[in-house]
């Protein structure tokens, strides 16, 4: 399995990649919203919430269409994680993914819709726990870092092993760790030198751990 990581910005990146070139195109973009920063309460309960444990300053803007073109053009199929909030910028996609996070915490969000363009008329419901900033099963080194175990959900349930994986906004690398657990290539793309190196770390032990090598 092959692993290839990039320290810049995506969509100068992805210009030089040929089309369809990927197998899958998993990602968690920037959703705009200043999740870096903190956020605010749900229906008046308590103050905003802020987030200052985390290196940040990414998610004041969503990127634009060009990035998603690029997206659409290389993968064969494409996952997009906040695909509320880029709706205006895809496809209409007839196969949504739904994480439950069977969250408790009454001011946080519930679910995330993930985007996809795989040719199914379906909504897919999937669940894992995940108490926001309360949750203690996996390390936490990003603000909006997914579960390892829902990545891999993914990657097991739309790729198959031997294929090429390509996370444009890799942030802590969470994509890439799946992908050397579940037998899948990748090629990660990060602007921020902190995450990169945090990714290029996380995945770095992942490979020296082949005994993890499963199914999700
Ligand atoms: C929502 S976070 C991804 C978190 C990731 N899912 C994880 O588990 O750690 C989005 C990441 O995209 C990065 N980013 C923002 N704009 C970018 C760009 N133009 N090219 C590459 N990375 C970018 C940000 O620095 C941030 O780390």
């Amino acid at each position: 399995m092959t692993v290839e990581l990039h320290l810049g910005d995506c969509l100068e990146v992805m210009r030089t990649m040929p089309d369809k070139s990927v197998g899958a195109v998993i990602t968690d973009p920037p959703y705009g919203i200043g999740r870096d920063k903190g956020f605010e309460g749900f229906g008046g309960f308590g103050k905003p919430i802020a987030r200052t444990q985390y290196h940040g300053d990414w998610d004041g803007a969503r990127p634009d269409k060009r990035y998603f073109d690029e997206v659409l053009r290389l993968g064969e199929i494409a996952l997009i994680f906040g695909g509320n909030y880029f709706a205006d910028l895809l496809p209409v996609g007839n196969h949504w993914v739904v994480w439950d996070k069977k969250q408790t915490m009454p001011a946080f969000g519930d679910c995330e819709l993930v985007w996809t363009n795989v040719k199914r008329n379906s909504v897919k419901w999937i669940t894992r726990e995940w108490n926001g900033l309360l949750g203690k099963e996996e390390s936490r080194e990003h603000a909006t870092q997914k579960p390892l175990k829902i990545m891999k959900w993914l990657i097991v349930n739309y790729t198959h092993e031997g294929d090429t994986v390509l996370d444009p906004f890799m942030g802590s690398g969470t994509t890439g760790v799946a992908c050397v657990q579940t037998g899948r290539n990748f090629i990660g793309i990060e602007i921020d030198p902190t995450y990169y190196a945090i990714a290029e770390r996380r995945i770095r032990e992942a490979q020296m751990q082949p005994s993890l090598l499963e199914a999700a």
